[in-house]
């Protein structure tokens, strides 16, 4: 399962020379193209309340979560609980990379409960943790 945080919904709209131009749309339908014999599925949401949701509903269930939750993850201790609570493994990822950028970026509520992080190879950091599956 890959769970986007908010204005992730904006990608190829959006800041383009920080987060390239393809939107996720099209880079989640070229993955499902590529790994044919997985069964991907894909959320966004731009609530707090609605990933912890999701984290809940599928974390106990799937067999692995890839996380970016975009500026929460510098921010939000509830959705840091929530990947603690659950039992599916979950990789963070981030598209650009959050240390060459501004000193709020630099701290993860996310990482010291994730299996591991994979930040800053833009959009291949999603295809690097399901490749880690
Ligand atoms: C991001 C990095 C965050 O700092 C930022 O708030 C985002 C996107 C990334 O993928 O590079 O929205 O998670």
């Amino acid at each position: 399962m890959i769970i986007n945080g908010p204005n992730l919904n904006l990608l190829g709209r959006r800041e383009n020379e920080i987060y390239g131009d393809t939107s996720f749309q099209d880079y989640f339908m070229k993955l499902q193209l590529k790994y044919k014999d997985l069964e991907l599925a894909y959320f966004q949401s731009n609530v707090e309340g609605e990933l912890i949701n999701k984290i809940q509903e599928v974390g106990y269930d799937f067999d692995g979560i890839i996380l970016n939750a975009a500026a929460y993850t510098h921010t939000s201790v509830a959705i840091g609980d929530a990947v603690k609570a659950v039992s599916a493994p979950v990789i963070e990822v981030h598209i650009s990379n959050t240390f060459s950028r501004e000193d709020f970026r630099h701290t993860s509520f996310i990482s010291p409960n994730a299996k591991g992080v994979i930040i800053g190879f833009g959009l291949q950091s999603y295809e690097l943790a399901l490749q880690s599956f």
